[in-house]
Order: structure tokens, then C-alpha cells, then sequence
């Protein structure tokens, strides 16, 4: 029977490592289960955050085996290779869709019953990969896709126009990667178009501060990775938001990479749309009506994860 009140992170690396220790701060889960494929690297994790236990809410995390993590409401999935500088997140696909697999056979061996979130990248892919080879229906497997691309582009937007970044309602879609695109049509501040809240902070032409905002989005891992190696702090943050959204059955509308079955005239890929999140994972892919563009903008990106797609059928 499945525990809502715990979760399991495969791969305790920089990602990993933040996502336990953003959960741990938030608590959400009474229980965290820690794995890598070194032992050591989770038990040393598992300890270190722990010791920061008194200073938040009481629970368990430690370093398990497959067999622990069968009750797990809750699966991310975040082992594999990350970018080193200059390398795009495609190319790590055939590398990582090999450890995807493993993995994947073990959940399966082991009878888990609960969400699996998939972070490792490149996430679309993986998170197509996760749900082919598990077999699980559609709504179980969701991939952290676009949310924390939508952190940034909220974060960026409340930065050029001074206003507190849960303001601003503005999301990212498509690829976790360098197809994404911005939803403009749907961006608003506190409900006021984003053209009128930019034309009361003073701008006289907001649109091309747009272009500019958008290429610093999607750009923003290489300008972190060149400086600092990988990126992580965004990403715990982003995936503890998706996890609370299931243990807390709370039906939140976040950008989730998830397998498209006709939506927008796609199928049989997995990429970024809002979709309504709960206990059940991905309950409904909404169908949003998008302008010309960015249908457009949405269909390319989708070409071009199916051109990688076809690489590793
Ligand atoms: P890292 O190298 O620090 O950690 C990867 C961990 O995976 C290592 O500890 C390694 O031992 C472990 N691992 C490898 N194979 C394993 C296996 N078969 N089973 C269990 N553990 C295994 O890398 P990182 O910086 O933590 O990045 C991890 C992944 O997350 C990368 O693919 C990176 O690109 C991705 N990432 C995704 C996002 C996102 O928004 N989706 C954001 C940041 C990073
Ligand atoms: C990110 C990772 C690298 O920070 O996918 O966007």
C-alpha cells in the first residue's frame, strides 16, 4: 500500500541532494528514502541533512535500498550525467536513457506503486523513455519539464518590472531546453495584461524587453553551468513544489513534461503544458488556446524532441 507521506530520490548529486533538502525544509514528506549508485554519496547526504532536523519539522531520511522505496508515493528521479559547459541537454540522451532504463527495471522489479518524477535530463526524452519502459499509465509518469523555466521567466519578469515574483502569472512550454518557448498571451500580472502593468511601471515598448527576457530564460543553465559547473538550488525548488502538489492532492497547474496524446495535433512524445497535478499525478493536459505563433513555436519544439526521439527507438 502506497505511503502518501513518503518519497525516494534516485541519483543524491547536486540535484538530488537539493530536492531532499528542499523537502526536508518544506515538510512535506514524514519519510525520505535516499539512492545512488554510490552508497556512500546517499548515506552521506542522508546524514547531512538530517542534522538540520532541529531546525525544521521532524522526519525521517536515510539511505535505502530498491526494497525501501516500494511504499513511496512519490519517485524523482534524478540520477545521470549533467551538462559540462557548452554541451546543450540533448546531448547527454544516450547516456542517460541507459541509466533511465535501469532504473526503470528496478521500480518495476520492486512493484512501486507511486508517481515517478523525472528530473534527469534531457527530461522530455527521459521522461518518455520512464513511461515506455515502465508501462505505467501516462498520468504516473511526469517529468519536471518547463516549471523551473517558468521560475525563471516569473523571477525575470518581477526583476524588469519591480513587483513580487508570485505576482506574475507567466509560464514556459515545449522542450525543457533550447525549443522552449513563453506563453505571452497568457502572461499577467495580478490579472492585468502584461503590456498595461508594463506601460504603469513606465515602459513605453515592452515587447522588446520580451525577446531579451525570453533568451536570458532560456539560457540561463549555460550562464549558470559556465560559472558555477552545474545548476541546482532552481531545480530543488521547482521539483519540491511538483511533489507537494501530489502528496497534497492540491490539483496545481504547473508546466509538467507529459505524454501528449493528440493535445494540440501531437502525440506519442512527452513535453511541457500545463497540466492539473494531484495525488493521481498529471490529471488533465490543459488545452489552452495558444495564438499562431506560439502554435507554431510549440510544434517546432515538438519536431524537434521526435527528431531525438528517433535516435534512441
Ligand atoms: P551529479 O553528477 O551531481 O549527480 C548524478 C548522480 O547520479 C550521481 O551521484 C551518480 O552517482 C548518480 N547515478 C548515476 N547513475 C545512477 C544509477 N544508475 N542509479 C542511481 N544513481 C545513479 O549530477 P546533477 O548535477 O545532480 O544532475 C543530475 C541530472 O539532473 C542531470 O541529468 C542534469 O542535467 C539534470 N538536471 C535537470 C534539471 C531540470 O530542470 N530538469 C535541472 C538541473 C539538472
Ligand atoms: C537547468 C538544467 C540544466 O538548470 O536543465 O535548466
Amino acid at each position: 500500500m502506497i505511503n502518501i507521506q513518503k518519497a525516494a530520490i534516485i541519483g543524491c548529486g547536486f540535484v538530488g541532494a537539493s530536492i531532499a533538502y528542499a523537502l526536508m525544509q518544506k515538510g512535506t514528506f514524514s519519510e525520505i528514502v535516499l539512492l545512488d549508485a554510490n552508497e556512500k554519496k546517499a548515506e552521506g547526504e542522508a546524514m547531512d541533512i538530517s542534522h538540520g532536523l532541529p531546525f525544521a519539522h521532524a522526519m525521517d531520511i536515510y539511505a535505502g535500498k530498491y526494497e525501501d522505496i516500494r511504499d513511496a508515493s512519490v519517485i524523482i528521479i534524478t540520477a545521470g550525467a549533467n551538462q559540462r559547459p557548452g554541451e546543450t541537454r540533448l546531448d547527454l540522451v544516450q547516456k542517460n536513457a541507459g541509466i533511465m532504463k535501469s532504473i526503470i527495471r528496478e521500480i518495476k522489479r520492486v512493484k512501486c506503486e507511486g508517481i515517478l518524477l523525472i528530473v534527469s535530463n534531457p527530461v522530455d526524452i527521459l521522461t518518455y523513455v520512464a513511461l515506455k519502459e515502465s508501462g505505467f499509465p501516462s498520468s504516473r509518469v511526469i517529468g519536471s519539464g518547463t516549471v523551473l523555466d517558468t521560475a525563471r521567466l516569473k523571477y525575470i519578469l518581477s526583476e524588469k518590472l519591480k513587483v513580487d515574483s508570485r505576482n506574475v502569472h507567466a509560464f514556459i512550454i515545449g522542450e525543457h531546453g533550447d525549443s522552449e518557448l513563453p506563453v505571452w498571451s497568457c502572461a499577467n500580472i495580478y490579472g492585468i495584461g502584461l503590456g498595461d502593468f508594463a506601460k504603469m511601471k513606465g515602459y513605453k515598448n515592452f515587447t522588446s524587453e520580451m525577446e531579451e527576457i525570453y533568451h536570458a530564460v532560456r539560457d540561463s543553465a549555460y550562464e549558470i553551468i559556465e560559472r558555477k559547473g552545474a545548476t541546482y538550488y532552481g531545480i530543488g525548488m521547482a521539483a519540491a513544489r511538483i511533489a507537494e502538489a501530489i502528496v497534497r492532492d492540491s490539483h496545481a497547474v504547473v508546466p509538467v513534461s507529459v505524454l501528449l496524446n493528440g493535445e494540440y495535433g501531437l502525440s506519442d512524445l512527452c513535453l511541457s503544458i500545463p497540466a492539473i497535478v494531484g495525488s493521481e499525478g498529471a490529471e488533465q493536459v490543459l488545452e489552452i488556446a495558444f495564438n499562431e505563433d506560439e502554435n507554431k513555436k510549440l510544434k517546432k519544439s515538438a519536431e524537434e524532441l521526435k527528431a531525438v526521439l528517433h535516435t534512441i527507438q
